[in-house]
């Protein structure tokens, strides 16, 4: 082994990786390739979300539509009910979009460069590297979040981050090595994960520590420095869950595009700033206690919940989608819509007081 950080690293992951189910196993024969659709799904999975909420959903996903054909054939709703609770959407949505173009412009086959890559629905510059480097071995640099933070701490950059991103990609162009990209790749995010963790990381068990500078100047705990972040404001609106004296549950298809875009929801008002769909106001039903808070990118929601009956004729002009109750599975909602539910059924007795509380059309 020479002395390259790189070959530490590799060394380190040999040994300490962890075994994740989009990763090849320790000691496949060499000639076997990872599978390119596969990463695709576990890399757009991992973006936004942890790799143990990830794991649940990806085999179940895989097993679902287990080759690019499969989900390029898939059914948009299918797709969006087994991403419910996954949050970030569009994610979501791009998928049958993306694997369509892959089996009628590529044949089925993943291209591998980022001119190409790029040009595909809902793949973006990170997911790009990635799938270039995991399931092609290109020689590129992958950084996501764990790697700023690795890469901000070995060569103790004091420029705060977001500023810092270009600096990042620098380094990180000269550390990645020609072979083993994707392992390498990988390799940093393990290590971020579970040694050079945000807090209190683990200076002694990491293969960079005789060069690490942050560790040299006791700073690693102070880098990477941060830009202060600018407060979510909070938005406050109100949500219905209304049955029909049939027994259906009031829905609202989103719009495409936006917030939450394509998914359904509880019709309500003022909490996402007009994004919503373009139901009429409501009235009237029983003011449920507390309020559901739920945190989005770029703001934080307090909704007020109302529940009651509706008489269905009285939306039949509407784009609404009625749900049976019997049957009706909550998981398959985002997971605002989810927690809005759950409140929902803990006070509110749909079969007692349905004739007492009616909402109706402001
Ligand atoms: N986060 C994003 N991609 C990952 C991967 N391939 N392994 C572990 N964590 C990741």
């Amino acid at each position: 082994m020479t002395n390259r950080p790189s070959d530490k690293l590799l060394a380190w992951y040999d040994h300490n990786g962890r075994t994740l189910p989009w990763r090849m196993k320790k000691g496949s024969d060499c000639t076997s390739k990872p599978d390119p659709y596969r990463i695709w799904i576990s890399e757009i999975m991992l973006q936004q979300t942890t790799v143990p909420v990830v794991t649940k959903y990806y085999e179940k996903f895989l097993d679902l539509w287990p080759t690019v054909e499969d989900l390029a054939n898939a059914i948009h709703d299918e797709v969006m009910a087994c991403w419910a609770g996954l949050g970030y959407y569009t994610r979501a949505r791009n998928l049958i979009p993306c694997a369509k173009r892959i089996v009628m412009d590529h044949d089925g086959k993943f291209p591998s460069t980022s001119g190409e890559l790029l040009d595909l629905p809902g793949i973006g510059t990170y997911t790009a590297s990635a799938i270039q480097a995991i399931a092609f071995d290109l020689s590129v640099p992958v950084v996501d979040g764990n790697a700023e933070r690795v890469y901000s701490r070995v060569t103790g950059l004091t420029t705060p981050l977001p500023r810092s991103k270009p600096e990042i990609k620098r380094i990180a162009e000269q550390m990645t090595p020609l072979g083993r990209s994707g392992d390498y790749a990988q390799a940093i995010m393990d290590l971020g994960s579970t040694v050079c963790k945000p807090k209190m990381p683990n200076c002694p068990h990491c293969p960079w520590n005789g060069f690490c500078q942050s560790h040299r100047l006791g700073l690693q705990n102070e880098i990477p420095y941060r830009q202060p972040k600018i407060p979510k404001p909070t938005r406050s609106g109100i949500m219905y869950v209304c049955l029909s004296e049939n027994n259906h549950f009031m829905l609202e298809r989103r719009p495409q595009s936006g917030l939450l875009g394509g998914t359904l929801g509880w019709p309500g008002f003022g909490w996402d700033k007009g994004s919503g769909g373009k139901f009429p106001e409501l009235t009237g039903g029983l003011e449920l206690p507390g309020e559901i808070s739920h945190v989005f990118t770029h703001f934080k929601t307090s909704i007020a919940v109302r529940a009651g009956v509706v008489e269905s004729s009285e939306f039949s002009s509407l784009d609404v989608a009625w749900v049976d109750q019997e049957g009706f599975d909550a998981s398959k909602l985002p997971t605002l819509m989810r927690k809005v539910f759950t409140h929902a059924a803990q006070n509110f007795d749909f079969e007692k007081q349905e004739k007492s509380m009616k909402i109706t059309r402001y």
